[in-house]
């Protein structure tokens, strides 16, 4: 049987992150060629790539595909570099795709008042304008697909995460806007909502804090990453998802 995402061309910015290294695995493990890009993505190559499944082209497969997975480095803050590498012709840019994945993020462990207004920017910068920013610049192929990683906070109030809730609530408004622009084209857009997820930013918190998600949760657990990079395949591969804000959280968003 074929893989279900066979021939296709992802991007995934972010890649180097425990979410995003997981995506780009199962989306090279369903088939598809990956380009991971983030500030690192390069120096992380002897680490991952021996973790993708090698890429198989198909015969259908269109012809301007990379022939194997690539690493470029790209900072989302350089937004001339973004248009360089997701718009540009030139060798070593990321070139046309069929799923994109924004995946890049900072979190915030602050309360308002105690975070620097520089801060709250660099929140606001890396979640949002530069998800923009990437989305206006990729060269999307039609019936592509754009996942964009928002989070459960997007939704949920959580103190001393302001401006990130703030950040993850733009990418969703941000998303279905974009699905009825791109409509015309066949392109789907989607967002990916996780829940708390096993990962540094979940070691960060304080063991009261995650004790009490825990207890909070119906399923008294957080995601392995690759629950999440399963339901980002889904989101790729189901040809009739669009505008779907999919929280996958164990239950959390339930309490
Ligand atoms: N972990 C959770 O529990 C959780 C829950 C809900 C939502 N999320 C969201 O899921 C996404 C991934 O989270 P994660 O836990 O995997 O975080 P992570 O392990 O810290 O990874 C973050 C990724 O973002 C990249 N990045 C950060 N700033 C960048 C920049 N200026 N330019 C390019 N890339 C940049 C990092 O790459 P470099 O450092 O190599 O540039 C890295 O690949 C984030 O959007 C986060 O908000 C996470």
């Amino acid at each position: 049987m074929a893989l279900r995402l066979a021939g296709k061309h992802c991007a995934v910015i972010g890649a180097t992150g425990i979410i995003g290294s997981h995506i780009a695995k199962a989306f090279a493990a369903n088939g598809a060629v990956v380009s991971l890009l983030s500030r690192t993505a390069p120096e992380a190559r002897p680490k991952l790539e021996p973790e993708l499944l090698p890429y198989k082209p198909t015969d259908s497969a269109p012809s301007d595909n990379p022939s194997v997975h690539r690493f470029i480095g790209l900072d989302v803050f350089q937004h001339n570099s973004i248009k360089e590498v997701m718009g540009g012709k030139k060798e070593g840019s990321a070139g046309p795709v069929d799923i994109l994945v924004n995946c890049a993020g900072i979190s915030q462990t602050t309360v308002m008042k105690r975070t620097p207004d520089s801060e709250l920017r660099d929140i606001v910068d890396t979640n949002l304008l530069a998800t923009m920013i990437v989305c206006k610049h990729a060269n999307i192929r039609p019936h592509g697909c754009i996942i964009n990683v928002s989070s459960l906070m997007a939704i949920k109030g959580v103190p001393g995460a302001a401006a990130y809730a703030a950040s993850k609530a733009g990418v969703i408004g941000f998303t279905r806007a974009l699905c009825r622009e791109l409509s015309p084209r066949s392109i789907r857009v989607n967002a990916l909502l996780p829940g708390w997820v096993d990962s540094p930013m979940w070691k960060q918190l304080k063991p009261e804090l995650k004790e009490a998600y825990l207890r909070d949760t119906p399923l008294h657990r957080v995601a392995h990453p690759a629950e999440i990079a399963d339901a980002a395949v889904f989101l790729a591969a189901n040809s009739f998802a669009n505008n779907c804000v999919l929280n996958i959280d164990g239950g959390l968003s339930a309490a």
